[in-house]
């Protein structure tokens, strides 16, 4: 016969199976199933330590137990309101960031720095990258404040090659272009078009010797929503071997790309790709942490520079997100949040499929991108109030129409001024 402690065990996983209690339902408390089971208060906290170390339950400190997942979140198919939405990641972090900072006095108050970021933290990354086949060492893992972060410090740095000039696609990330603008550091470009980038001039460019990194999106690429062929990443890392010239993978929307495609990072075999890993898209632009993958060579000078601008990155932070990725909350949500952004695009195809574009476009994320001949932007286009933005670069204008419960409206608007 099972004891009291299985029991309460029993009959609270039997709970969250038959659905009688949801994600976040606060359980009875401590002295409460106490009575209910007749035995001690410290059976049933000895029960709710179990369920905690299974990660079935979390404690909020002066409150009680929660339950950590219910059973519709196993099923993955289940579709979210999109309102429930942002709140689920910043919910789940809250308790992690919780459990951060119960009982770590002794820790926080004792640490000693460590540029390249928590232990902890990189063990995590360094098993979560392996899902989006970044396969690398700990010690070639650094723990930054934001991609933007690593970004900045990636463009004071010197390589080590002959190159001086940074290459950017044109167009590419608005605040990466103003970080090497404003610092007033040499840079070329190289257009990126619906279709890709044209390889032969990106062979001219880098033959020059004049590159020393080319800082690429090659998957969902901000702001066109491409991802580059498989042909293409193959022929972008054989290039930069050739010609001595790193890359900065910047794979910010890797949790959106349906067709887990692969990064340059898993092509190179000669060291050249410095890969990097954002957290905001799947929780939120306050977090700011980042995560960067280097080639040994650059672990020295990148922590170098890292200590000029900051003492540490939020420790706390690190802790929490260590815990999220750990606990398998980083990537239950992530899915959502992807299962999320699949109902937007399948909202935006039915309503490109009921009208009749004649441009070339791209869906990604939330965002609908038309390559249009710089002569259909016309006045009247740009200001119609639609909510739209256009980018010109020097083939095309981009126009982008986010979504929106009006989207389908707002596109047909948009298509009588293209007539
Ligand atoms: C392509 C790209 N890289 C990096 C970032 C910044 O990421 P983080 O918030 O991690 O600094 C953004 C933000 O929008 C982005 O679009």
């Amino acid at each position: 016969m099972p004891n009291k402690y299985q029991v309460i065990i029993r009959d609270i996983l039997e709970g969250i199976e038959n659905h009688r209690f949801k994600r976040g339902q606060k359980l009875p408390s401590i002295r409460h199933l106490s009575q209910v089971y007749k035995c001690s208060k410290d059976t049933v906290q000895k029960a709710m330590m179990e369920l905690k170390y299974q990660h079935r339950i979390y404690a909020v400190e002066k409150s009680g137990y929660y339950i950590l997942e219910d059973q519709d979140f196993q099923d993955n198919t289940v579709k979210l309101n999109p309102d429930d939405f942002q709140h689920l990641p910043y919910e789940d972090f809250r308790s992690c960031l919780n459990e951060s900072l119960v009982g770590r006095e002794n820790y926080l108050f004792n640490y000693y720095h460590q540029q390249e970021g928590l232990e902890e933290l990189i063990d995590s990354l360094q098993r979560l990258l392996m899902d989006y086949d970044v396969y690398t060492k700990k010690d070639q893992l650094v723990i930054t404040a934001g991609s933007q972060q690593a970004l900045y410090i990636l463009t004071q740095m010197d390589f080590g090659t002959k190159g001086t000039d940074i290459l950017l696609e044109e167009p590419t990330y608005h605040r990466m272009k103003e970080l090497v603008e404003h610092q007033g550091l040499a840079y070329q470009t190289i257009e990126r078009t619906l279709d890709g980038i044209d390889l032969e001039q990106l062979e001219a460019i880098f033959k020059t010797g004049r590159i020393k990194c080319f800082y690429t999106i090659p998957r969902l690429h901000n702001p066109l929503g491409t991802t580059y062929h498989l042909e293409t990443k193959k022929a972008i890392i054989r290039l930069a071997q050739r010609y001595k010239v790193y890359i900065i993978e910047d794979d910010y929307l890797a949790d959106f790309d349906s067709s887990k495609s692969l990064p340059l990072h898993y092509l190179d075999t000669d060291n050249k790709v410095i890969y990097i890993k954002s957290f905001t898209p799947t929780l939120f632009p306050a977090l700011r942490i980042g995560g960067v993958a280097l080639p040994h060579k650059l672990v020295p000078a990148f922590l170098g520079y890292k200590s000029l601008i900051d003492y540490d990155t939020n420790l706390i932070m690190q802790k929490a997100l260590s815990l999220y990725i750990d606990n398998g909350m980083f990537a239950r949500n992530s899915r959502h949040l992807f299962q999320q952004v699949l109902d937007k695009r399948l909202h935006m195809e039915a309503a490109l499929a009921s009208c009749q574009l004649a441009y070339p476009y791209q869906l990604a994320t939330d965002l609908l991108t038309i390559q249009l001949p710089h002569q259909t932007v016309t006045p009247q286009l740009k200001h119609s109030q639609l909510g739209i933005e256009i980018i010109s670069c020097p083939s095309f204008s981009y126009l982008q129409l986010p979504y929106s419960q009006d989207f389908k409206e707002k596109l047909q608007q948009i298509l009588t001024y293209l007539h």
